[in-house]
This record gives C-alpha cells, sequence and structure tokens, in this order.
C-alpha cells in the first residue's frame, strides 16, 4: 500500500489555483516550504460542470518529484470505478471518490486498496456521512465549498461532520477539509478535529505561495 506522510496534520496545496504554465516550479515552491501532500483535484464535466485534468498531470507530477510527495488526487468525476487503475498507474497514492458518483462504493473503495493506493471518501456539503458506517475507508475528505471550484467561501456548518467522521474514524486516520480554508478557518478546522488542510486559492493566489502554505501551517498546528 502508497506510504502515508508522517502522521499527524499537514497542508496540502491544491494545485487548483496554481499556474499550470509553471507547475513544477510552483509546486516546487511549496515543498521547500514544507509541503509533503499535493492535492490534485479532478473535475469530468458531469460530475462537476467544470473539466480539469486528468492522469497525465499525476503521471507528470510523479515523474518530476517521485517519493518526495504524496500525491492525494481527489475524483470529482462520475463512475470512479472505471478510473481507478488509470489514477494508480499515473501514481496517485491516495485517491479519493465521492459517495454520490457511484451506487458501487465499497467495490471502488476496495479497487482503490488493491491497486495500492490509499483509498479516501468524501461527501459534498448537502450529503450526510452515513456511508462511511458501511465501508472501509484510509481516508476522510470533508467537502467545506461544493466541489467544483476554487476560492469559495468556507461553509462553517460542516464543522460538525469534521466532528462527526473524527469520531468515527479515531485519531489516527486523515481527516481532510477541502474549500476556503485560510489561516483562521485552518484553526478552526483543526480544533475540529482536521488534520490534513487543502488550501488552493489562499496559497497558489497569493504573492508568496510559500509563506502563504507556513502561515495555514503554523495556523493549524502542522509541524
Ligand atoms: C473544490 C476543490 C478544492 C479546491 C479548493 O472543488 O475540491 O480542492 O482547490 O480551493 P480553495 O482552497 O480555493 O477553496
Ligand atoms: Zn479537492
Amino acid at each position: 500500500m502508497a506510504p502515508l506522510p508522517p502522521p499527524g496534520r499537514c497542508v496540502a496545496p491544491s494545485i487548483l489555483s496554481a499556474n499550470f504554465a509553471n507547475l513544477a516550479a510552483q509546486v516546487r515552491e511549496v515543498m521547500a516550504a514544507g509541503a509533503t501532500v499535493i492535492h490534485c483535484d479532478v473535475m469530468d464535466g458531469h460530475f462537476v460542470p467544470p473539466i480539469t485534468y486528468g492522469p497525465v498531470v499525476v503521471s507528470a507530477l510523479r515523474d518530476e518529484f517521485g517519493d518526495e510527495i504524496f500525491l492525494d488526487v481527489h475524483l470529482m468525476i462520475e463512475r470512479p470505478e472505471n478510473h481507478v487503475a488509470e489514477f494508480a498507474k499515473a501514481g496517485a497514492d491516495g485517491i479519493t471518490i465521492h459517495v454520490e458518483a457511484t451506487p458501487h462504493l465499497d467495490y471502488t473503495l476496495s479497487a482503490i486498496r488493491d491497486a495500492g493506493c490509499r483509498a479516501g471518501l468524501t461527501v459534498c456539503p448537502g450529503t450526510p456521512l452515513d456511508s462511511f458506517g458501511w465501508v472501509e475507508v484510509d481516508l476522510a475528505l470533508i467537502m467545506t465549498v461544493n466541489p467544483g471550484w476554487g476560492g469559495q467561501p468556507f461553509l462553517r456548518n460542516q464543522l460538525d461532520k469534521v466532528r462527526s467522521v473524527r469520531a468515527m474514524l479515531g485519531d489516527d486516520a486523515p481527516v481532510e477539509v477541502d474549500g476556503g480554508v485560510n489561516p483562521e478557518i485552518a484553526a478552526e478546522c483543526a480544533q475540529a478535529g482536521a488534520s490534513w488542510f487543502v488550501a488552493g486559492s489562499a496559497i497558489f493566489g497569493s504573492d508568496d505561495p510559500a509563506a502563504a502554505f507556513r502561515e495555514i501551517a503554523d495556523a493549524a498546528g502542522c509541524p
């Protein structure tokens, strides 16, 4: 199974807001500031309206950075079971799927694990956590905005889900918050039990992504 980065808290920069003409340099910048997890948002134009990128970008990052980073792939695509093998082959370390995207959650999560990756499960803001009680997951992601776009405001009512899923999964599993995260909000999420803090526009929309990364990491109590 793919290695997890050191246990505990970490900030996972989302390349959705990065400059794709300069992607490797942007990733290198946050890695120099301490990033060990890079969050990759895959969108298909069906599950969510936008289309972003597919395995080609995951594979390019894997080739460029080798084992230095944990590639945390968030699939906002319908029927993710049809694409697990492709993303695993491209070099994903973790693959997170949406409860709403397939009727075959247990099958898909098992396929992710069989392919050598960590299996993540996530829910949109309007979806309850019920499915988490019925499947085995290595990490939970709580959407704190509606999936599809960077730069949206954080949905504070999702903090209750963070607390609940932390209680369901115990202390060790990563509980990730995704959307609208800035330093103040990261601190609130950490308080609620989150351990991975995805941030796109707050990092790559900043003039100094490394400093923005450090600010969120410090606020969240990351090493
Ligand atoms: C939204 C994506 C997020 C996005 C977050 O659908 O899942 O990962 O990059 O962007 P910010 O941090 O700008 O809210
Ligand atoms: Zn995401």
